[in-house]
């Protein structure tokens, strides 16, 4: 478990929920709420991309979100991850709704509350592995050298600790992907949204990264990742289909409930 120095008290911190009961999660603040979720696109006529989705994830839970390519599935990941705003509903992240933010209070609170793993890493070429994962912190006015010493234990997390100074061409894929898996939880975030995670890597790498995924819920994560991988889903705890913009199932494997928030 990775703990970030100067971030005391994070809503959603893995761990802390602190609570007694066998029902996590009926009494902590739900790590997500969505409430009729209305995305539309400009067209003529408008395109409604999202039908009024409404969606609930609690702290510790591991969702994957599947479904057929236009069904929705980007969409909802860039409302959750409030890279884009809905038409109408409602967005709660650790409790904070974000309708009427500002651009600015919400780019913050994404850097807070949220962490992005995407199929195409998105790392800083010519920068080192340590550095890519410390400018995860950037924007939480953290020292330089407390941003590196929690950038390195993040990548010793994600059993890196002996590539920290490596440039992104100088790593295989799937160490490419757990660099940006470290840069995704070095600020400890209530959740961290993976988009296609393994869709640019060959199916060892890409099982390797599953497997720290499934770490990292162990350790008390909240995740939810996006994937049209039947054989991945089949394996995720919960399962939120999508179709034409509604969720179509929301399954749950009964034996794996929370199981990140023992
Ligand atoms: N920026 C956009 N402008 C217009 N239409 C879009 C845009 N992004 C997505 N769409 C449309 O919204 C629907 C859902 O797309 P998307 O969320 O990308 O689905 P998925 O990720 O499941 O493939 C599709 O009909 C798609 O064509
Ligand atoms: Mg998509």
């Amino acid at each position: 478990m990775t703990s970030t120095p100067g971030t005391p008290g994070t809503p959603g911190t893995p761990g802390t929920t602190g609570t007694t009961g066998t029902s996590v999660t009926s009494v902590t603040t739900p790590a997500l709420e969505l409430v009729e979720v209305v995305k539309e696109y400009p067209g003529e006529p408008p395109i409604r991309a999202l039908g009024g989705v409404s969606l609930r994830v609690d702290e510790g839970e591991m969702v994957g979100i599947v479904g057929p390519s236009g069904s929705g599935k980007s969409t909802l990941l860039h409302i959750i991850g409030t890279l884009d705003r809905p038409t109408s509903g409602m967005v709660r992240l650790a409790g904070v709704d974000t309708s009427d933010m500002s651009d600015r209070h919400l780019s913050a609170v994404r850097s807070q509350l949220l962490g992005f793993v995407f199929q195409q890493f998105f790392l800083l070429e010519g920068m080192s592995a340590l550095d890519n994962v410390a400018n995860g912190l950037l924007y939480r006015g953290v020292a330089l050298a407390k941003r590196r010493a929690a950038a390195k234990e993040a990548l010793e997390r994600v059993g890196l600790g002996h590539r920290l100074q490596h440039v992104p061409n100088k790593l295989s894929g799937g160490e490419r992907q757990r660099v940006a898996m470290a840069r995704a939880i070095v600020n400890r975030p209530a959740i961290m949204l993976a988009d296609e995670p393994t869709g640019n890597l060959d199916s060892k790498s890409g099982a390797a990264v599953m497997e720290l995924i499934n770490e990292l819920h162990h350790d008390g994560h909240t995740i939810i990742i996006i994937t049209h991988d039947r054989e991945l889903a089949a394996a995720l705890p919960r399962r939120v289909s999508m179709r034409d913009g509604h969720i179509e199932s929301d399954e749950r494997e009964p034996d794996h409930a929370a199981a990140g928030a023992r």
